[in-house]
């Protein structure tokens, strides 16, 4: 039973707080400034306002705000306890308190050799023998021990999974590739429509693929009717041999009976635990994808890179804690600026799946309306996530960043040294990353518009406004290590907001009620009769009715 109203002992409702009224005027005073102005009058701002950690050197110098904004905003992180509850997690407290669980994602990737109690129980030495039974499967399938039922080498890796169980192994995968076992074929499946699967398998042989049941309930619509397809599709390889399951079906789960129930030899079950929340549980069974396509050596460097953002983020001093910085410069555009997304954009093709994860990793953490003592909030919270890597967007929406009504923070990501360093290639993307967040940050005036030779009738159309803000992160090369702490990163920033906005940041309550409606559409949709279809009246609301019924004339 969870106990109700649930208070935190850490936070309250942020615009109650000393500092945020300290914030508010200090914004009265900033938001007329320019970023111009601002470079001007200190020389050493970029300096200033920039910091470095686990590899990641982050320059928030071209952002609308100084260091008084800056100290201000460390005021209100201390005032909202932020660090104190960070200890809290990393130590396993029930801090999930709507789910009444421990939210220890920290525990999978901790190189400390401490102890970690879940109720007065270490969860390492779990955790240990999970990662020793990942590392014996990845291998034995790398080097081909593992076999199909015919005995063929399984080539063909398919992880089924959505959400946390999808987007996490399939960034990473996109991400690292160059770090790949190229002799295999990594695919992912999630969407319950067909056509995801069709397409997958289309070029696959049933006797060399693999599937990696990924789930943390075993109970997702999505990822059980896909595996039920895949196991119809193998099997028929083998005329319908229940047996051939044992040889190409794996799971990912915290669900033991339920995996059991759907056929999978118990030695194929990889575990975790319910205090992994899905879109945290990369590093657990759900990483065993990456550790066959990667190898086991570079998913531990993966695991490596997360832990010293953790410990970075457990142990520096407010202001020099990047997650905390990060996390404080989101929410100053957020609720005071009242922007209303943000974009990550990635110089790196590698990272194009980056802005996607992190769309459930923050949206699904912040997208929340109620506080933590039940109540709606009367500001704002998470903000929208999206973005695409550059050059690309470029010649897409930059547009409007530049020169639209709307101000978007943005993201610049990149690495100094490119992976794959062909002709110019990567000086030419990285004057651009250069380049945009300048354009963003100075734009250019009238009169540089006119002594640049542009018509006086054109003027207008090719001024810039500039002070767009960005927050340029840059790191030496694209590593499983670098990878990792740069995820690590982002989980803090948006750790640290939940508990500077006064909510809960691990459930996901929101995305309940379209399953339960799927849940009672779906039998509707399955009538296909004409008698049956005649009997649908309105069952639902006009408007839900006319659709289906729309659907049903068409189908
Ligand atoms: O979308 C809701 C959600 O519960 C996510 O939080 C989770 O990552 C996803 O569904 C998949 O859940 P599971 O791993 O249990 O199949």
């Amino acid at each position: 039973m969870i106990p109700f109203p649930i208070h935190s002992k850490f936070t309250m409702n942020p615009t109650k707080t000393k500092t945020w009224s300290l914030l508010e005027a200090h914004f009265l005073e900033m938001k007329a400034l320019t970023l111009r102005e601002q470079f001007l009058l200190n020389e050493s701002r970029a300096k200033d306002l920039s910091y470095e950690a686990c590899g990641w050197f982050v320059d928030f110098s071209k952002n609308l705000l100084t260091t008084e904004t800056i100290d201000l905003l460390l005021d209100f992180a201390a005032e909202q306890n932020v660090l104190e509850e960070a200890k809290a997690m990393f130590s396993g407290e029930v801090i999930n308190k709507t789910e009444n669980r421990s939210v220890l994602h920290t525990a999978l990737r901790s190189f400390s050799g401490e102890p970690v109690l879940v109720d007065g129980q270490d969860v390492m030495p779990d955790i240990e023998a999970t990662l020793g039974k990942m590392e014996a499967f990845a291998t034995s399938v790398i080097q081909g021990e593992f076999q199909g039922f015919s005995g063929k080498r399984l080539t063909n890796i398919v992880n089924i999974g959505i959400g946390g169980s999808d987007l996490g192994p399939k960034m990473v995968y996109e991400a690292l590739k160059f770090y790949s076992h190229r002799d295999l074929n990594l695919s992912f499946i999630s969407n319950v429509d067909a056509t995801h699967l069709a397409e997958e398998l289309l070029s696959f042989d049933p006797e060399t693929t693999l599937f990696l049941i990924a789930s943390k309930t075993f109970t997702t619509q999505e990822t059980m009717t896909n595996a039920q397809s895949c196991k119809d599709w193998c099997l028929q390889a083998y005329d319908g041999d229940e047996k051939a399951v044992a040889s190409h079906f794996v799971a990912l789960s915290t669900n033991i009976a339920k995996v059991q129930e759907f056929g999978i030899d118990p030695a194929n079950i990889f575990g975790f635990w319910d205090w992994v929340g899905g879109r945290y549980s990369l590093t657990s069974a759900i990483g065993l994808s990456l550790m066959i396509a990667l190898g086991v050596e570079n998913f531990h460097e993966l695991r490596k890179g997360f832990y010293e953002m953790d410990q970075h983020f457990i142990s520096a001093p407010p202001k020099q804690n990047l997650p905390l910085l990060m996390a404080l410069v989101g929410l100053w555009y957020n609720n005071f600026f009242k922007c209303e997304s943000l974009a990550i954009l990635p110089y790196d093709q590698y990272l194009h799946r980056f802005p996607a994860y992190f769309q459930q990793g923050d949206m699904e953490s912040n997208g929340k309306g109620v506080d933590r003592q039940g109540n709606p909030v009367d500001y704002e919270t998470g903000p929208i996530i999206w973005g695409e890597p550059g050059t690309n967007g470029q010649h897409a929406f930059y547009q409007l960043i530049h020169q639209g009504t709307k101000l978007v923070p943005c993201d610049f990501i990149a690495f100094a040294k490119s992976l794959n360093p062909v002709a110019d290639h990567h000086e030419k993307l990285m004057s651009n990353f250069f380049a945009q967040s300048r354009a963003l940050a100075f734009g250019r005036t009238a009169e540089e518009a006119r002594a640049a030779g542009t018509q006086e009738d054109l003027v207008p159309f090719k001024v810039f406004s500039g002070s767009r803000p960005t927050t340029a992160l840059l790191a030496e090369k694209l590593t499983p290590n670098s990878l990792g702490s740069l995820i690590a990163l982002y989980e803090h920033k948006v750790f640290a907001q939940g508990v500077l906005w006064n909510i809960y940041s691990f459930d996901q309550w929101g995305v309940e009620l379209g399953k339960e409606l799927a849940g009672e559409i779906l039998p509707v949709l399955k009538n296909s009769t004409t008698q049956q279809k005649a009997t649908i009246k309105q069952s639902f609301d006009t408007s839900t009715d006319q659709l289906i019924k729309k659907y049903q004339d068409w189908k």
